[in-house]
């Protein structure tokens, strides 16, 4: 296997993904990041890399491929001034976090002779393999409806969460719409579907943060619920990230002859049902099984858990930049997740009102949005974005909130 070098920005999420990027044909040759605490972790464990603080000069290092998991909404100017350069993109979601930035991400990929691949990961979890491994056998028929839900709700009063994850005021996280971390929910559905959502209205969940929570959240909603209506007549039901009660990620395809989902509690078992008439020969009209994967070591999937997604995000990343392989998350794939994570927030602001989503292969549909820089997330600390994160535009943490948060997170920070 050829090794080829990459650069990871942001150390957070970056880190986590060294294991499958050594596994995978990559050498970390450079990282970025402006976080003191996360550099000194990366020297420890990349002694060899060259280390920035500042991404113009990370920029600049020689490198083939990179990987963005810098701050969730900064994700697709780099992505366009990497590819500008002929660097091989892998960048964590969204994609985009405006339209605009989607119109200039499509045009930087189709002009560059450099591979773009959106990381995302749940799709190989391994009941989401299984699902589009039997939707793809052809015993299921077509796809009618599905369901996807990312849920991730998280303890408040956890004073570590806080510090880590919402680290200053004006962090995306304070301020992340819950249609916009969509790509959890809905990528599974459109991979195992082929799927491209064209229509999309939301509704959403508004329930705010107890007044004695330590936060400092803009969004008072805990979930978004969104319906998509897809290139194939089939309509999908997804989340977008949810805080409900319980941790876990569900999906379900719902086709002409019966349908497969993974079991809610119960590992990544899953259960694949037919129409009594329509049972394929092999299989009971029910069916509960936990997938065995043919395509990875057994000791792999120990490792990486869920089914191996950030391996098989690099695997896939390898082969495409090495031996140019068909990504499965491309920029059409990744723009049209992140334009559905847009207009749902659009749509509930307007009451539920339905959006169509553009498609970014066609000028057209580009020259719509190609100025819509519309964003939710602050420019800086004193900033209030245009856009409303929270369903309710009056919505704002409270003193006692505030006040608690400061203490957490210290002055600095309150103020950044
Ligand atoms: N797929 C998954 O399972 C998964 C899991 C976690 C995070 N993510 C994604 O990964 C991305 C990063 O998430 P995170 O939780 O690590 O975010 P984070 O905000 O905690 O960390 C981002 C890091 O990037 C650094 N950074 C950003 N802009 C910089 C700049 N201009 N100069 C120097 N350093 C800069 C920050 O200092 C920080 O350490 C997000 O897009 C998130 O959605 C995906």
């Amino acid at each position: 296997m050829k090794k080829l070098r990459i650069g990871i920005f942001g150390l957070r999420r970056g880190l986590d993904y060294l294991d499958a990027v050594q596994m995978n044909g990559f050498e970390v040759t450079s990282v970025c990041d402006a976080d003191e605490t996360r550099l000194a972790e990366a020297k420890k464990r990349l002694p060899d890399a060259a280390v920035y603080t500042d991404p113009e000069a990370f920029l600049n290092h020689p490198t083939d491929a990179v990987f963005l998991a810098n701050f969730f909404h900064e994700h697709a100017p780099w992505a366009v001034r990497f590819l500008e350069k002929g660097v091989h993109v892998l960048s964590e979601c969204a994609s985009n976090a405006t339209m605009a930035q989607g119109v200039r991400l499509v045009r930087a990929a189709e002009k560059s002779g450099a591979v773009y691949m959106l990381a995302e990961n749940y799709p190989f979890m391994l009941f989401n393999r299984e699902m589009k491994r039997v939707y793809e056998g052809g015993t299921l028929g077509k796809a009618l409806y599905a369901e996807g839900e990312y849920n991730h709700p998280f303890d408040i009063y956890n004073e570590d969460n806080v510090r880590v994850l919402r680290t200053y005021t004006s962090h995306w996280r304070n301020w992340l719409p819950r249609t916009y971390y969509i790509t959890h929910s809905l990528a599974p559905l459109m991979y195992a579907t082929g799927a491209f959502p064209v229509r999309v209205s939301a509704l959403p969940v508004f329930a705010p943060d107890p007044a004695d929570a330590p936060v400092s959240n803009r969004c008072g909603d805990k979930a978004a619920v969104i319906t998509t209506l897809n290139s194939d007549g089939s309509v999908f039901k997804v989340t977008g990230c949810a805080a409900f009660g319980a941790h876990g990620n569900s999906y379900r395809l719902c086709c002409e002859k019966g349908q497969i989902e993974n079991l809610r509690g119960m590992g990544d078992k899953v259960m694949l049902r037919y129409n009594g008439w329509q049972v394929p020969a092999g299989l009971e009209e029910t069916n509960f099984y936990l997938p065995s994967p043919d395509d990875m070591d057994p000791a792999v999937l120990e490792k990486f858990g869920h089914g191996g997604g950030d391996y098989f995000v690099m695997k896939y990343f390898y082969e495409a930049v090495a031996n140019g392989a068909p990504v499965p998350f491309n920029v059409y794939f990744a723009t049209a997740m992140a334009s559905v994570a847009i207009l749902a927030h659009r749509s509930i602001l307007a009451g539920g009102q339905p959006f169509p989503v553009p498609d970014l292969r066609l000028e057209a549909d580009r020259a719509r949005y190609e100025n819509d820089e519309l964003t939710p997330f602050p420019a800086g600390p004193h900033d209030i974005p245009a856009v409303p994160c929270c369903s309710d535009p009056s919505y704002a943490p409270s003193a006692q909130q505030l006040e608690k948060y400061r203490g957490i997170v210290g002055e600095e920070m309150f103020n950044k």
